[in-house]
């Protein structure tokens, strides 16, 4: 495994590879590397004969400057778990290597960024895109994996890779959880005792959430979501909303053939977390 902070080595590294004939697949993220992290990994090791691994902490995509100050940072712990799977090169560039200068770069996102974390995170998915697409340029994979458990993001990913015209594949791999339903996250680990004992309610109420269709309406199910959840002292849920999995689009009926998702980002002490659900018929 070799660990890269140069983004022309890699580069120079992975074209060799390629003129080889050897298929590249890419693992962005910002560290603090966890199961669902791993998971990606796998994914990605199981399709490509090299698999290359990003972890930067993306000032760009923060909106909440305390939120990227208290982002964990533990490098030599990740290096140590990505040396126990495949992976064959690790970049972990500072941050002049990915912004030399200040990028002005606007990207138009259709309506994909005017809902939930969009809406919520203003230029949050800019900064996304501005890195992916950076990434994207200095690695060339053949196929580049996120997951589901920021499924807004593979929306916006996927709409951009079109748009600016690279040939990757974008994969989206399955929401890994802890034993008792929580998404894994980078942020869990910022959870005090008490408050990550509280937090599994938020995967529980969205297990449940999925039988309401038999039983309330969309906007009823959003009440009882928001109520359930916003009972526990600990947690205050900034939205949970119910959208057409195709387009991101909220729906206000059951309807019958989209795939629905129930999208949520709850606020517990000076952590944000989101999950997502969806629902079948
Ligand atoms: P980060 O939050 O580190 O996540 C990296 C990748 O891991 C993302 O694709 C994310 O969806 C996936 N992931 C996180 N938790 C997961 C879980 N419990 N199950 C499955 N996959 C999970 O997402 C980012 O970083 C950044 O926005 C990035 C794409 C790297 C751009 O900076």
């Amino acid at each position: 495994m070799k660990i890269l902070k140069s983004a022309e080595i890699l580069t120079e590294e992975v074209v060799n590879l390629k003129s080889q004939g050897k298929s590249i697949g890419f693992v962005p993220t910002m560290g603090a590397l966890h199961k669902g992290h791993l998971s990606l990994i796998d994914y990605a090791s199981r399709d490509n004969d090299i698999v290359v691994v990003s972890i930067f902490v993306n000032p760009t995509q923060f909106n909440d400057k305390g939120d990227y100050d208290r982002y964990p940072r533990i490098l030599e712990k990740d290096i140590e778990k990505l040396k126990k799977v495949k992976c064959d090169f690790v970049f972990s560039p500072e941050e002049n290597e990915m912004y030399p200068e200040e990028d002005n770069r606007e990207f138009d996102f259709g309506k994909l960024d005017k809902v939930m974390e969009g809406e919520h995170r203003p230029g949050h998915f800019r900064g996304v895109a501005l890195i992916v697409s950076k990434l994207f340029e200095i690695v060339k994979p053949h196929k580049a994996y996120f997951g589901e458990k920021d499924f807004q993001q593979v929306a916006v990913i996927k709409h951009i890779t079109k748009q600016l015209g690279f040939n990757i594949e974008i994969v989206s791999c399955p929401i890994i959880r802890e034993n008792d339903g929580l998404a894994m996250s980078s942020r869990n680990m910022l959870l005090s005792k008490y408050q990550r004992a509280n937090v599994s309610l938020i995967s529980k109420t969205l297990f449940e959430a999925r039988e309401m269709p038999k039983k309330m309406t969309v906007s009823e199910t959003k009440d009882w979501v928001i109520r359930t959840i916003n009972e526990n002292p600990y947690m205050d849920v900034e939205y949970f909303e119910i959208v057409d999995g195709s387009n991101l689009e909220p729906i206000n009926d059951w309807g019958q053939d989209e795939e629905k998702v129930g999208c949520i980002a709850v606020h517990v002490g000076n952590i944000r977390l989101i999950d997502n659900i969806r629902f079948y018929f």
